[in-house]
């Protein structure tokens, strides 16, 4: 794979208030000194995305939305139009994250999302990732396969289009303990190789990413050479301290 600019990805969940989410996107636009070589992405919730727009635009952080439909427009009572989201100045959407899933996205939602994403300009962020039961069951490499295989069907992308995959064990989301780098290792080759079949040069186009307890303290063991190229961070980027502390850490 080319040389790619590393990214980091705040996912701020459910977890913050309208006025929180403004008042932390605000003080990081303030306090983020920028690494020429790194990409970093704020993802409010939908209903603060305006607002935390506003907050950075003056400075180099990005705008990533948590979530959108596959439709742009239409009667679809609740969802999150991907070509409004675009519209406020966000240039990224998390799909396929595991607390979405959970609550019944299909793999067939999640391609048909990231259609939308790149019909609409938006960079998508695809996280898949096994379950513990799953883990045990030593069954990570097939459930891995199956959701990126299924995740990128039919995808083709224009020259200038690229896609996110992150790798985001579900058990270690919020658990507060990472897994071991070379698990990551490992799993970003199995990403690269079920791409392989899927369409020529795709490979290309694609950033491998790692998400689940990610902190200051362990974010350079996923950034892994050319291989895995930045990481997604959940409770760690609802403080601008710690989240500060994981930018500065970056090589
Ligand atoms: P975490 O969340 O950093 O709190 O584990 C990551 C995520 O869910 O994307």
């Amino acid at each position: 794979m080319s040389k790619q600019k590393k990214i980091v990805i705040a996912n701020w969940k459910m977890k913050l208030g309208f006025d929180e989410s403004v008042k932390l996107a605000r003080e990081l636009a303030e306090n983020y000194k920028e690494h020429e070589d790194v990409e970093v992405v704020i993802c409010p919730s939908a209903i603060a995305l305006a607002r935390v727009a506003e907050a950075i635009k003056d400075s180099p952080l990005k705008l990533g939305a948590q979530q959108i439909f596959y439709h742009e427009n239409g009667s679809y009572t609740g969802q999150v139009s991907p070509a409004v989201v675009r519209e406020i100045g966000a240039e990224y959407a998390i799909i396929g994250h595991s607390e979405q899933r959970k609550l019944g996205e299909t793999d067939d939602d999640v391609n048909r999302k990231i259609q939308a994403a790149l019909r609409n300009d938006l960079i998508p962020v695809v996280c898949v990732g096994e379950t513990f039961e799953q883990y045990q069951q030593k069954k990570t490499d097939v459930v891995i396969i199956q959701q990126v295989t299924a995740a990128l069907a039919d995808i083709k992308l224009q020259k200038n289009q690229k896609i996110i995959l992150a790798y985001e064990p579900v058990w270690v989301i919020g658990s507060g303990q990472a897994v071991e780098h070379n698990v990551v290792e490992h799993i970003v080759q199995i990403i690269i190789h079920s791409t392989l079949d899927l369409e020529t040069n795709l490979v290309d186009k694609l950033q491998v990413i790692y998400g689940g307890s990610v902190d200051a303290g362990n974010v350079n063991e996923f950034i892994i050479g050319n291989l895995s190229t930045g990481v997604i961070v959940g409770n760690e980027s609802l403080k601008a301290k710690n989240f500060l502390a994981i930018l500065e850490k970056i090589n």
